[in-house]
């Protein structure tokens, strides 16, 4: 699913967020991305949704070589990937429901069809209930769930989060990713960026560490102990 081949992403005065970094993910596979602060960790997250080039090497997903889109090809690539930030990034004056069905329409589906997915995965997220909520009125972990919900309603073929557990509990960290284990168990492609090994380790899944923009280590998953604390029904 994602081929990085000699990947290096240099700034300005020759700072090197990503350097020589080669890696591959598998269709499928659930990965952590880990490592101190400014390892590279966004930044090699930015490349994949294509916000920013590659100064050196390669990037290929799902076949596209990245570098070589054009400018409708990047807006129709990056409706095929799911993206969850720390700070949840809702849009405030908009309900629950708007922030999820605001999201770049799929030629292909009807407005009802858009409907009942968004219906489909605000049920999934277990937030039916509060569809005509603003984030303002909703709990960290509510509106973490509305950003997943919104990262799924266009099927993702890859959902890519930058620290989205960042500002939550631990119990709410296992709730959100118990969600992104269960999109990843319907074949989605899980590429998760955080600083927190404990969570790492109960979840138990591959984990790259980055330091200095290159791979210092990679640790095979357990596939973990964490419980899922809440019951899910599939979309
Ligand atoms: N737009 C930019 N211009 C210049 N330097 C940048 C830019 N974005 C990132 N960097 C630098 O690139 C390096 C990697 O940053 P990156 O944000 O990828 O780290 P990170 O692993 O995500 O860190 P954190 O855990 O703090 O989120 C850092 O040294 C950072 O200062
Ligand atoms: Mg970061």
């Amino acid at each position: 699913m994602i081929e990085a081949h000699h990947l290096s992403k240099v700034y300005d005065r020759g700072l090197y967020a990503l350097r020589d970094l080669s890696l591959t993910v598998e269709h499928g596979e659930f990965v952590f991305l880990t490592g101190p602060s400014g390892a590279g960790k966004s930044t090699l997250l930015r490349l994949l949704l294509r916000q920013e080039l590659a100064s050196e090497g390669e990037l290929v997903v799902d076949g596209e070589h990245l570098s070589d889109l054009t400018a409708s090809q990047v807006q129709a690539y990056r409706r095929s990937i799911g993206f969850i930030f720390q700070d949840f990034k809702l849009i405030p004056r908009k309900t629950v429901l708007e922030n999820v069905a605001f999201v770049p329409r799929v030629l292909s589906a009807s407005a009802t069809q858009q409907r009942r997915k968004t219906f489909q995965v605000l049920k999934w997220v277990g937030l039916q209930h509060r569809m005509n909520a603003y984030p303002v009125e909703l709990s960290g972990g509510e509106q973490q769930r509305v950003a997943i919900a919104r990262a799924l309603v266009n099927d993702p073929m890859l959902v890519l989060a930058d620290e989205p557990t960042g500002n939550l509990d631990p119990d709410l960290s296992l709730e959100i990713m118990n969600l992104l284990r269960e999109i990843n168990a319907r074949g989605t492609t899980v590429l998760v960026a955080t600083h927190d090994r404990e969570l790492i380790r109960r979840v138990g899944r591959r984990a790259i560490t980055l330091d200095h923009g290159q791979i210092v280590e990679v640790m095979d998953g357990d596939r973990g102990d964490g419980v899922v604390v809440r019951p899910v029904t599939a979309v």
